[in-house]
């Protein structure tokens, strides 16, 4: 059935076919035609119980107006996201690719969202009670000194409503923002964020953990300085990966000079790679939520064997459908 979906939805550009589908699906799910029928396998990580171990990636709903057609396709949580404090517009059109051959993505959509106060009012409007991640990150044009400042604007709004909270700070597509993942920009963001944690627990009687998102083109020697910091700080977890800039292995696309960040089937082994990593280094003491590239079954458990205690997915259900999510609930019981 998804290979005549996607047939169709491939006829147009990804941006216009990503709009195309989430309408459709918020319609079928209206219709009452959406069930969620893969059987609950509770797993609990970082204090939250999630009906199992598979979640949505952010960048699919990057404005929260989807949450239950979403959550209808299985999902064990979903994250929603990249908001910023502001809304801004993202970069110019064309901004993403499809690799069909290589089942691959290149995005370079930089934040378009509709800033956090209407993304929170859509949060509430959904009344979803399964695990929901909430992804932030900073307006384009905050300068990369002031970003702190974004990032609690939006850890502030989003606390009473997330699950949890991803630190956004290895998207591609925003200048500089990578660069939070130094240790000189690092440091001071996960100890403002840690200390804001503390207050809002006691203010809301509720710990909600944050996580941070790293990139997979980071080297060893940074995954070993970001990993000391975050057991410094006892970050909650950490998800591995975002997008990659790196175009080893598809050279041949047509699409392969985009600027942006290269997402799918390319990107798996260097995200496993990452996890492994992080892994060895943080021994369990900070669980991993791996992500990159699972386009079957298989890169799901492959994911987990080298330390993810929870998967993600984007551009395995843009190529493979839903029903990628089921298989993945089944191999990782
Ligand atoms: C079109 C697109 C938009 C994305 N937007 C975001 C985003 O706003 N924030 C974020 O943290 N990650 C974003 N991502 C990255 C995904 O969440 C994920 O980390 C990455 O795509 C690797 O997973 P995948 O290979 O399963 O797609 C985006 C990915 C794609 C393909």
């Amino acid at each position: 059935m998804y290979k005549f979906i996607r047939f169709f939805l491939f006829l147009f550009n990804p941006e216009l076919a990503h709009h195309i589908s989430m309408k459709g699906l918020k319609f079928a799910c209206f219709c009452g035609l959406l069930k969620n029928k893969i059987p609950s396998s509770p797993t609990t990580v970082m204090g939250l119980t999630f009906p199992n171990r598979v979640g949505l990636a952010a960048g699919l709903d990057k404005n929260a107006e989807y949450i239950i057609p979403l959550s209808k396709l299985g999902f064990g949580f979903i994250e929603v996201g990249t908001v910023t404090p502001k809304s801004q517009p993202g970069n110019n059109k064309p901004r993403s690719f499809r690799l069909i051959n290589e089942e691959g993505i290149i995005n370079r959509f930089g934040f378009n969202n509709v800033g956090i106060d209407q993304f929170i009012k859509n949060i509430k409007k959904a009344k979803f009670n399964g695990v929901l991640g909430i992804n932030i990150g900073k307006n384009f044009d905050t300068p990369i000194n002031k970003a702190v400042e974004d990032y609690l604007i939006c850890f502030r709004k989003a606390y009473r409503y997330a699950g949890y909270i991803a630190i956004n700070i290895s998207s591609p597509n925003t200048k500089n923002l990578r660069n939070l993942q130094s240790n000189k920009y690092l440091e001071i963001l996960l100890k403002a964020l840690k200390s804001e944690q503390k207050i809002l627990h006691k203010k809301f009687k509720k710990l909600v953990p944050f996580v941070v998102k790293v990139s997979p083109d980071n080297s060893n020697k940074q995954l070993d300085s970001i990993a000391k910091l975050l057991l410094k700080y006892k970050v909650d977890g950490v998800i591995a990966t975002n997008t990659t800039t790196d175009r080893k292995g598809i050279t041949s696309s047509r699409y392969s000079g985009e600027e942006g960040g290269l997402s799918g089937a390319p990107l798996n082994k260097k995200s496993t790679n990452v996890i492994k990593y992080l892994n060895k280094i943080l021994k369990g003491k900070i669980p991993i939520i791996g992500v990159g590239g699972i386009m079957t079954a298989e890169d799901g458990v492959e994911k987990i064997k080298n330390g993810a205690s929870l998967i993600q997915i984007y551009s395995g259900l843009i190529y493979k459908g839903h029903r990628l999510v089921n298989e993945l609930c089944k191999a990782t019981w």
